[in-house]
């Protein structure tokens, strides 16, 4: 099981921005063992070397698909940009929780609020956690 994934940031349904969280959707180079299905805290490391604390998702989007194609999503904090097309590297950090279906958009939206906020304060602590 690999907690890096290298790979090239893709083009997503774009619902992401709609959401209100945009998400790089990240091809991994492969083969590698993915972690579990779920929801992590991570780093993001651009192609220039910068970091970013991130929330990752990986798994099938149960909200949107019955059988949805498995992805590694990253969400970065306090960043707003393009990444399209930019090769990068997603270090999976410490499990946040599994992926869920829920019954709305508004409740996925108010469920990654409450993730990113996770993320912050594992990132504020992380050396006493090794993220
Ligand atoms: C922190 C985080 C947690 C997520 N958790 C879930 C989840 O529990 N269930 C789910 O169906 N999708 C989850 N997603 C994925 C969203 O459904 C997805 O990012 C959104 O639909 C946008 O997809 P797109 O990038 O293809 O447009 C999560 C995304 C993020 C960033």
């Amino acid at each position: 099981m690999t907690d890096v994934v290298v790979g090239v940031v893709v083009s997503g349904d774009r619902r992401g921005r709609t959401l209100g969280f945009p998400t790089a959707n990240v091809e991994s180079e492969g083969p590698v063992e993915l972690p579990d299905d779920g929801v992590y805290a991570g780093r993001f490391r651009r192609a220039d070397g910068s970091v970013h604390t991130a929330a990752i998702s990986i798994g099938r989007r149960p909200t949107y698909y019955e059988a949805g194609i498995r992805l590694v999503e990253a969400h970065l904090l306090d960043f707003d940009g393009d990444l399209y097309g930019e090769r990068v590297q997603v270090e999976v950090g410490p499990r946040v929780r599994g992926q869920l279906r829920f019954s709305s958009s508004e409740e996925l939206i108010a469920q990654i609020e409450r993730d990113v906020a996770a993320v912050r304060s594992l990132a504020a602590g992380e050396d006493a956690v090794g993220l």
